[in-house]
């Protein structure tokens, strides 16, 4: 039997000796492509050769780390739906076309991997948009006799990536699985019973979809296709499913046996693929640095541990499990994909973490449908349905069952309205900036030189102006107010967590406009948005705000030491999970899998403070990448790093890197010597969600601006309390604790003073003989008037107490009996008030409450009563 790594290679080198290179698998997050969530397809890395705007390569082969999870929750329960998997492509970009792909696909099936002939059917495009595909039906007419060959429409043989973008006619292959599926005679690959299973796709990318749906051509015929790896591996390995082939066997084995399942049942089965599958994914999404959290690609990764997790509680484990398995994904890729090694003790940390939040949460999930049964609902709304299914992790069918054995059902379809409304939300993920924008920029790309960056040496420089957008977007020889391309920049684009520069632009000796912000949204090309006006061609002098990035240089370089500092006190599976610097303060997050403790912090600071003292020299410099891993230098997770690589060292020199305070890999502004970071201030310290802290605080000019204000508040407050500055916090304190008295026993005094009445207070005798005795408390709290009222109550045999009080307009009272009354109750009378004041009362005989208006005194409205 062939093993995954063996057909993975066979493929790679069957079109290497067809003279296609082997690009590898680009990164699951799309860096050439911000509009998408993750990528999907072998040709993502490759958009912009099909569009004609990269020309660099003529074909290519590839195999391409893929998540999709559109189908998240079918995941486990189909025989081959999976979130994670990997795809085989071989592509062209105006190279080979139609005859060729067809001739070496069926070359590659047949008699490299020796699938037999009479297994394999194939599909053509039968027309619609495009014209029918008769060149493909010639083409696999060498190969496959007519009854073999089935025309289908749009949905099956037209490929889109998207609702705009490259698209074309499309070729499938399917294997017959033989003895599974529905057994009708006449069963044909237009059946989903799992019979037939597309195993390859094989796209003639020749049109670029428009946003109004019309296809123009592309530049030139491309080829685009994919082959699915675990389906190849089912064709392959005679497995039943995908879950059967020696891609997923070790997991689902050692689940067996950790679970103590046997997975005969349906249940057990499910359960099975679905801690596979989610193993497998959320392992490389967490390799690629992302961590769980509420939005974007976060919340995919969050929903994947939860699932699994689920589903190992329902098989009856209560701890935390899914990172148990990381080892398993780590031999079942072993030496493939080099991430998962690198980072597996992190992977385990982040599952680890995730995990145990949610088995906390299920448990108050639990509580949260008992506290939504027991306001007696007859039905549970799909809002409250969906928010337990993604918030406590509870899915519908539980909450289904649980709501069921009590008699209350679920609105399902408005569970379906919410959830819909969330996928909603996990799609709108692209920014703002670069949703729609992403193909003006690509061309930028293709028209402009890189955009040459001299900010590291020189904060002035002069640029040619290549290239202007207005604020439309739209390429222009002269622009007020847009974007602006220069052949050369001092300015920094943001990138990294650091902001822009910022500055002016001057020709002949006079400022023309003003930088307010650098992107580069695909990494080659500077967009500068200015103020002002400029034309194409004109050469001006770019000035950086230099006191500006003399603060955001050692609000970076700090987070260098900090970072050290972190590692140093806690171990290096420490990680950067984001940052942030600007000229006025710096934002670090990290994980770190505990609490930390108050002196192991101290610990941190004390150790970043005293290299900011040593004053270090910081060397940066261009070396090959592979030097990261030599010199020990830390790197981002998921982070694509060019080759070669800027280096910042902080201590020691290139030749001594032993001798190092830190090393890491960085693309941004630093200090020369870190004594220009004068001190590092932490201003906070928290946790910003499971496993992940965060700290922030400010360095260099900064800090000093800082506790220069900070002196001045406390020379103020000094003034003021006329003591030294430094013993402004012990006065403080004694007048607090003084303070604190004083309000205790003005505290005690006002409730001996509302209890003792006075002027406030007087008796009357209604008609009908009951003594009404009548306070006013305007001073108390209303939730205080039944106090007073109880402490009048006791001095009296037989009165009917009102105690009132007036506050804005509005009148809150209560009416309390002492003693038997035998002609009037409280809430009579109470009723009785409310209603003259316009409000409302309720209560019983013997105590009732009410208010209204502060209209007439409450005693002219007892002598009404009377
Ligand atoms: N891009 C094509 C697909 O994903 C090959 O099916």
């Amino acid at each position: 039997m062939k093993t995954s790594t063996e057909i993975r290679n066979s493929y790679l080198q069957f079109f290497n000796k067809k003279g296609l290179p082997t690009i590898p698998s680009s990164s699951l997050v799309p860096h050439s492509d911000p509009t998408l969530l993750f990528t999907s397809a072998g040709m993502v890395q490759f958009k912009a050769n099909f569009l004609g705007i990269d020309n660099s390569l003529k074909n290519a082969v590839s195999c391409q780390k893929c998540v999709r999870t559109t189908d998240i929750d079918s995941v486990g329960f189909t025989e081959r739906h999976l979130t994670f998997f990997e795809m085989l492509g071989n592509f062209s970009f105006g190279d080979y076309f139609k005859n060729e792909a067809i001739a070496w696909a069926w070359e590659y099936l047949t008699q490299v991997l020796g699938l037999p002939a009479d297994k394999l059917y194939v599909s053509i495009y039968k027309g619609g948009i495009a014209p029918r595909d008769e060149e493909a039906y010639q083409a696999w007419l060498k190969y496959v006799p007519k009854e073999r060959i089935f025309e289908l429409g749009e949905a099956d043989n037209f490929w889109t990536m998207g609702p705009t973008g490259p698209c074309g006619p499309c070729s499938e292959i399917y294997y017959d699985f033989g003895d599974k599926g529905c057994k009708n005679p006449h069963c044909d690959i237009t059946c989903d019973c799992g019979r037939f299973v597309e195993i390859w796709n094989i796209v003639f990318e020749s049109y670029n979809r428009q946003q109004d749906g019309s296809l123009k051509p592309l530049p030139h015929n491309n080829i685009d296709t994919g082959m699915g790896l675990e389906r190849l591996c089912m064709a392959m390995q005679g497995a039943k499913n995908v879950f059967g082939t020696d891609l997923f066997t070790p997991l689902i084995e050692q689940a067996k046996k950790d679970l103590h399942i046997s997975g005969s049942t349906k249940e057990e089965d499910s359960a099975l693929r679905i801690i596979a599958d989610h193993a497998r994914s959320s392992s490389f999404l967490i390799a690629e640095g992302i961590l769980p959290s509420n939005e974007g690609r976060g919340y995919i990764l969050r929903r994947l541990i939860r699932r699994a997790a689920r589903y190992a509680k329902l098989m009856g484990n209560d701890k935390p499990y899914l990172y148990t398995l990381v080892p398993v994904v780590q031999k079942i890729f072993a030496g493939l994909y080099p991430e998962i090694d690198k980072n597996a003790a992190h992977i385990q940390d982040v599952l680890k973490q995730e995990e145990t939040t949610f088995l906390k949460t299920l448990v108050t999930g639990e509580e949260k449908l008992a506290e939504i049964l027991a306001t007696g609902t007859k039905t549970i709304s799909g809002a409250d349905a969906f928010h337990l299914h993604e918030t406590y992790g509870f899915p519908l069918e539980l909450t289904r069952e649980i709501a069921a054995a009590r008699g209350v059902s679920v609105d399902e379809k408005g569970y379906e309205q919410a959830k819909e409304t969330a996928q909603e939300k996990s799609r709108s993920y692209a920014d703002e900036f670069t949703k729609g924008k992403v193909i003006v920029m690509q061309k930028l790309e293709q028209a402009c030189p890189a955009t040459k960056f001299v900010g590291y040496d020189t904060l002035t420089a002069q640029g040619k102006v290549l290239a202007l957008l207005n604020s439309q977007f739209e390429q222009a020889d002269q622009v007020t107010d847009g974007y602006a391309v220069f052949d050369t920049t001092p300015f920094y684009a943001e990138s990294g967590g650091q902001v822009a520069d910022t500055g002016v632009l001057v020709s002949n000796g006079e400022e023309i406009a003003q930088i307010t912000d650098v992107q580069k949204p695909l990494g080659k090309v500077f967009l500068h948005k200015f103020t002002g006006t400029l034309k194409k061609g004109d050469v001006v002098t770019l000035t950086v705000d230099a006191p500006r990035r003399a603060r955001l240089r050692a609000n970076h370089s700090a987070i260098h030491l900090v970072n050290a500092a972190l590692r140093q006190v806690f171990g290096t599976t420490v990680h950067q999970s984001g940052s942030f610097v600007s000229p006025e303060r710096f934002r670090f997050d990290y994980t770190l899998s505990k609490t930390p403790k108050t002196e192991e912090l101290n610990k941190v600071w004390a150790i970043a403070n005293k290299a900011a003292a040593d004053a270090l020299p910081v060397t940066c410099q261009t070396r090959p990448l592979a030097d990261a891993e030599k010199l020990g230098a830390v790197t981002l997770l998921g982070e694509k790093y060019a080759d070669p690589a800027r280096f910042v060292l902080m201590g020691g020199d290139f030749e001594h890197a032993d001798q190092k305070y830190s090393l890491e890999l960085c693309g941004g502004t630093h200090v020369k010597n870190t004594s220009e970071v004068i001190t590092v201030l932490v201003l906070k310290e928290g946790s910003v969600s499971a496993g992940v802290r965060r700290i922030e605080g400010i360095a260099g000019p900064a800090a000093l601006d800082y506790l220069k204000e900070v002196n001045r508040q406390a020379e103020k407050l000094a003034a003021r309390l006329v003591v030294p500055a430094k013993d402004v916090f012990a006065r403080v304190n004694a007048i607090m604790d003084e303070l604190k008295d004083v309000k205790k026993q003005y505290e005690d005094f006002r409730q001996k003073a509302l209890a003792a009445g006075g002027v406030n207070e007087m008796t009357f005798a209604l008609k009908n003989g009951t003594t009404v005795v009548l306070r006013y408390a305007d001073d108390a709290q209303p939730k205080e008037l039944r106090n007073i009222a109880d402490t009048i109550a006791q001095k009296h045999k037989q009165a009917l107490v009102i105690v009132s009080c007036d506050k804005d307009g509005k009148r809150a009272f209560v009416v309390k009996t002492a003693g038997k009354l035998p002609n009037t109750d409280a809430v009579t009378v109470a009723k009785q008030l409310a209603e003259q004041l316009n409000g409302r009362a309720g209560g019983r005989a013997d105590f009732a409450q009410g208010g209204g208006e502060a209209k007439e005194p409450m005693e002219k409205l007892l002598a009404i009563l009377q």
